[in-house]
């Protein structure tokens, strides 16, 4: 009975303990102390969703404040209380700067924060800031802390703030009057705070007696750990920090926001949003891992459109190389098949090193003449040209803020498909010019001497070109890939080493296109030549 009553005391004991440490902890929390940030735009919402998550994946249960301008959707206000944000609406803060950058317009507004009076202190943090450890001893910092980057200044990128009615009126009757170096907010921060850069350094880890003992600063200057700029990472790829010890991110790099799929590819940080961002939780329906569920839709497109245009252009010439390879193999001459490949290639290696980009000697005595002297260098320029042009229109094509991996592919599927429809016009304009062009003798009573093809016939020779238009275009293809991620092969990370080396593979493949595009349009101009005599008609397509 004794022990029956004892233990039930202790049970009561442990009640009360627990209730003791956690109601009052959380109640206290969630009302004086909280995370913010700032969002202008639908631009910044990923950016936004994934702080959030990091916050929450530190263990921190306190308010998460997002302010919201006029230009922010609905559906992102949706989404963001959806993922456990406070979304409170501000105006914008008109910037009082004449001369300033555009994109500056309404950055004054991050000094509302300071107007956040209904809490006792903030920790504001820029929507392209990423928490990668607990930061709640950044509560126990004095009435204005943040970092000092770029020798003296700081930087308002994560900032400690004790809101105050006083202080934001003084703010905003200095406003007008204060200059800024940057023509925003962090100038006038700098200007504001002018003696930041000889407060002393926030230390989290001393023991509140001697904290309390001391004479309360004014402000405090936070450690790199807490707002660690990718660009320091740049310069010496790696943490100048104790990588263990880094609280908090911050992707500064101008263009290169972490939630564009090409930053992925050329900075290693982006790893970490990426992995965060990959474990957002579908809040509403079809935005787990940071999808768009508007875009979902527009993504099945954008993959499924240049894969049907590309099988429609080639599905032709492909199938004339399949009946060619399995009427040779049928007739058990497959070794024939091989072998006038391997010419080819000899053929093709030899020229290399000429000028002239035609496959048989015997043609460059007879129809020489015929060839436009500055058909191949036309056909180079297209050929760069067409690259070009469809490298912009994948890049503009491609929705931004998808995963890295869609972002590539759907980049390669855009980029090829769109300078094989160029390209592949221009060659069969070559091919019409060709086949306009007069000649004396026609070409088409011996053309065994074009393809190594004897006794095979006409037929076969067109299939072998469409087949040596197939090997170069899978050849690009190749380069293609592999330059971009020869990096990757030798795990490189540093930014520099990885253009230079992007830069090579981009040289050889250059080099490999020069040569291609010369040939194959003076190629195809020999056919339309050829083709004269015969009345057969070619269809359009897009290789030949
Ligand atoms: C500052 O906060 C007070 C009270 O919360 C509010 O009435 C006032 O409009 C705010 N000022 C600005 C400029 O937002
Ligand atoms: C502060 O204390 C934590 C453990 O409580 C420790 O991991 C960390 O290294 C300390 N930081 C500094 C700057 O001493």
């Amino acid at each position: 009975m004794r022990s029956k009553l004892s233990s039930f005391g202790f049970f009561l004991v442990i009640l009360f303990v627990l209730f003791q440490s956690g109601s009052p902890a959380r109640i206290s929390g969630s009302q004086s102390e909280a995370y913010v940030t700032l969002l202008y735009g639908d631009e910044f919402l990923l950016g936004v969703r994934v702080l959030g998550k990091s916050i929450r994946d530190t263990g921190s249960t306190k308010d998460m404040v997002v302010l919201v301008s006029d230009g922010v959707s609905d559906y992102a206000k949706k989404l963001l209380k959806a993922d456990g944000w406070i979304v409170k609406l501000i105006s914008l803060l008109a910037n009082p700067n004449q001369v300033r950058p555009t994109r500056f317009w309404g950055v004054y507004t991050k000094l509302k924060i300071f107007n956040m009076t209904n809490y006792k202190k903030v920790v504001y943090l820029d929507a392209d800031t990423i928490v990668v450890k607990s930061i709640e001893d950044l509560f126990k910092c004095s009435k204005f802390c943040a970092n000092l980057k770029h020798s003296e200044r700081l930087n308002s990128g994560v900032m400690v703030v004790e809101p105050s009615e006083t202080l934001f009126k003084d703010m905003m009757s200095k406003v007008a009057t204060t200059p800024s170096y940057t023509g925003g907010d962090q100038g006038f921060l700098n200007s504001y705070y002018s003696g930041f850069a000889s407060a002393h350094v926030f230390e989290p880890n001393l023991s509140s007696s001697v904290r309390n003992s001391r004479p309360l600063p004014e402000m405090e200057r936070l450690s790199t750990l807490y707002n660690a700029d990718v660009g320091l990472y740049m310069l010496a790829n790696k943490w100048m920090v104790d990588e263990e010890e880094l609280r908090v991110i911050h992707y500064t790099l101008g263009p290169l926001k972490p939630w564009d799929w090409w930053t992925a590819w050329l900075l290693k940080p982006v790893d970490v949003w990426q992995n965060v961002r990959e474990r957002l939780e579908e809040s509403l329906p079809g935005t787990g891992g940071g999808r768009n569920p508007n875009e979902d839709l527009l993504l099945k497109l954008l993959f499924l459109l240049p894969l049907f245009v590309l099988l429609f252009c080639c599905y032709r010439s492909f199938l004339q190389i399949l009946k060619d390879f399995f009427e040779a193999l049928c007739r058990g001459s497959l070794c024939d098949h091989v072998k006038r490949i391997y010419y080819k290639f000899r053929a093709g290696g030899g020229l290399a090193y000429s000028t002239v980009g035609v496959s048989s000697s015997s043609i460059i005595n007879t129809n020489q003449s015929k060839v436009p002297a500055y058909l191949g260098g036309v056909s180079i320029c297209v050929c760069f040209i067409a690259a070009l042009v469809s490298l912009a229109l994948a890049l503009a094509v491609v929705p931004r803020q998808v995963m890295p991996w869609t972002g590539l592919l759907l980049m390669y599927e855009w980029t090829f498909t769109l300078f094989c429809l160029i390209f592949g016009g221009y060659l069969h304009l070559t091919y019409q010019w060709g086949k306009m062009t007069t000649q004396a003798g026609s070409l088409s009573s011996h053309p065994e001497s074009f393809n190594y093809d004897s006794g095979k016939g006409h037929q076969r020779q067109v299939s072998t070109c469409d087949a040596a238009t197939w090997y170069y275009g899978l050849g690009m293809a190749f380069l293609a890939v592999a330059a971009p991620s020869l990096p990757c092969l030798f795990g490189i990370t540093a930014l520099f080493l990885r253009l230079g080396l992007m830069v090579v593979g981009g040289l050889v493949l250059a080099s490999f296109m020069t040569y291609a595009s010369e040939h194959l349009a003076i190629r195809s101009f020999f056919r339309g030549l050829e083709d004269q005599g015969t009345p057969r008609i070619r269809s359009t397509r897009c290789f030949c």
